[in-house]
């Protein structure tokens, strides 16, 4: 599959047309900011990991019924997906308060939620991606009730495989997000990518960090990191 122009570029991955017209490829490189691109770095081979581990990710959650954008992986760093429009909130899902559910609320890292807690965020990098509510994401014509509805219930059971399946592993997932797209037909799938940048997993006994909090907060051991949650999730 040849790559064509490229339409998109991101912190973390380029988007090129294909040969096909309903498809895009996507590269997975190996540049890493944090905090709304102040800090600046790269993780040796992230491209490459975090191609894999989405490309399984995706695998298991298809497997249990949930749509994706997902279509093939086309080499170490490319994975060819549907074409979507992405849907401009980030919708993130929380089982243990981590990073800014922790500073929000006062409330101390590690302490485990009583029930899941989904957020959306506003895609928009000028403003810093501001959490906002429902009533914020219907004024602003993002989705409709129903959109919301179905992207929160589509959270809460990605995140009830994931979970289920990574603590398997030894891994606890602390929180995650998730971007969806909506097709041509107005199919509304899971995109973007689901990998150590855009989750917090933690060792389910040590609590050691396995993601990218080893970048943003300088944990060191960072493409370590990475390479063990492959090395768990493909055992
Ligand atoms: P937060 O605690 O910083 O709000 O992050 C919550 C989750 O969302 C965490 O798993 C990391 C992920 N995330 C992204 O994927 N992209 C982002 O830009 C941010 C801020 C967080």
């Amino acid at each position: 599959m040849q790559k064509g122009r490229m339409m998109y570029e991101g912190k973390a991955k380029r988007v090129y047309e294909s040969e096909r017209e309903d498809a895009y490829v996507v590269e997975f490189k190996d540049d890493a900011t944090a905090f709304n691109g102040q800090k600046k770095g790269s993780i040796e081979q992230k491209g490459v990991y975090n191609n894999r581990i989405s490309t399984n990710f995706f695998h298991w959650i298809e497997a249990e019924g949930i749509a994706t954008h997902y279509l093939d992986t086309l080499s170490d760093r490319e994975m060819l997906v549907k074409r979507v429009r992405i849907i401009p909130v980030e919708v993130v899902t929380r089982n243990v308060v981590a990073g800014t559910l922790a500073t929000r609320l006062g409330m101390a890292e590690g302490t485990e939620l009583s029930r899941p807690v989904v957020e959306f965020y506003l895609k928009n990098d000028e403003l810093g991606d501001p959490l906002i509510n429902r009533s914020h994401a219907l004024a602003l014509a993002i989705a409709t009730r129903e959109q919301l509805d179905l992207l929160e219930a589509t959270a809460l059971q990605v995140n009830a495989i994931l979970r289920r399946r990574l603590l398997e592993k030894g891994l606890l997932l602390v929180d995650f997000k998730l971007e969806f797209g909506v097709t041509q037909a107005g199919e509304i799938l899971v995109a973007d990518e689901i990998s150590p940048d855009t989750c917090r997993f933690w060792d389910a006994k040590t609590k050691e960090k396995l993601d990218k909090d080893r970048f943003r907060r300088d944990l060191g051991r960072v493409e370590e990191a990475y390479q063990e949650i492959l090395r768990r999730i493909e055992e």
